[in-house]
């Protein structure tokens, strides 16, 4: 076993991100995850706690469709943890209709892309500290169909939950690349992950007959959430991995991305708006 360190998923009562915390336990590691609710994050632990009664696991209630709630859970993060070693970017959900946050975002953008770029900016001192921090951000092949839409992120005007799933992971990717070309740290990697089909409950929550059906349908060709989490859990884990940063993995391999991924203008832009979505000044600075 590999010395334990700490670790963060985003979005983990359920699904991938529930599997990715019990293989991180699993392998001996502390875990500290969010959930929408307290009551969420309960009943996460009691079912990792079921299988791994000595996990190290800290439950943190948190809706990262909100930029309030990621600030606050991150601050308590650090408070108690001021060295962190990985962040798994994993929150994600899919909408059938336009939705927009208390914040006044368009709910897919801001929890499937934003929640990456803010979480990852208020972590990064952590990381920064740890011997050498990694950053996974779940991302999906869904991506080959995404259109970044910079001046109406939230495509109010020709919403689909195809659109704005496709261009929140193609936003994945962008982020991925651009933090990597930009961050001044050597001792950080960041990793794009693609789990695959995995039979989770997404396309079952905030979806419509059709797309309910059609998720229904789709799904049963899926692999199980746990096996799902492999390739994240590999990137944030494994030391063969651990300088090869920027890249985009499916099955622990390497994968090239499709063309809609090969514009870096197109990444500059968004990391800009993205920026400014968030509040973010200088993104590699840390917080007095
Ligand atoms: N399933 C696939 O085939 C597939 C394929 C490619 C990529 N992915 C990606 O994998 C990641 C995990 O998805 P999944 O399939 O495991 O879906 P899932 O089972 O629905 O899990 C998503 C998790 O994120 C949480 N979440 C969503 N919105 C949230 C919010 N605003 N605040 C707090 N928590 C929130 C969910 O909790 P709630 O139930 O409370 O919302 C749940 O714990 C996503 O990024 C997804 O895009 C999945």
């Amino acid at each position: 076993m590999s010395s334990p360190k700490i670790y963060v998923v985003t979005g983990a009562s359920q699904g991938i991100g529930l599997e990715t915390v019990r293989s991180l336990v699993d392998l001996g590691h502390r875990v500290l995850f969010t959930a929408r609710s307290q009551g969420k994050v309960d009943h996460a632990i009691s079912i990792i706690m079921s299988s791994h009664p000595d996990a190290l696991v800290e439950g943190y209630a948190a809706d990262m469709s909100l930029q309030s709630d990621i600030r606050k859970a991150a601050a308590e993060m650090i408070a108690k943890h001021p060295v962190i070693d990985g962040l798994i970017n994993n929150v994600g959900t899919w909408m059938s209709n336009h939705h927009l946050t208390k914040e006044g975002i368009e709910t897919v953008f801001a929890t499937n892309h934003l929640s990456y770029v803010l979480m990852t900016h208020l972590l990064y001192p952590a990381l920064k500290r740890s011997g050498h921090g990694r950053i996974v951000n779940v991302a999906s092949n869904a991506h080959s169909y995404g259109k970044i839409n910079i001046p109406d992120p939230g495509y109010s005007k020709n919403y689909h939950g195809l659109r704005s799933n496709g261009q929140s992971k193609l936003a994945n990717l962008y982020f991925t690349f651009e933090l990597d070309a930009l961050k001044p740290d050597t001792n950080i990697s960041v990793y794009a992950a693609s789990p695959g089909l995995v039979k989770t409950d997404i396309g079952l929550k905030h979806t419509n007959w059709l797309h309910t059906l059609a998720w229904k349908f789709r799904r049963r060709k899926g692999q199980t959430p746990s096996e799902g989490s492999r390739t994240s859990v590999f990137c944030a884990t494994d030391p063969s991995v651990e300088r090869i940063s920027g890249k985009y993995w499916e099955s622990n391999k390497v994968k090239d991305v499709f063309p809609s991924a090969k514009d870096p203008v197109l990444g500059k832009q968004l990391w800009d708006r993205s920026n400014q979505m968030c509040g973010i000044g200088d993104y590699f600075k840390e917080r007095g």
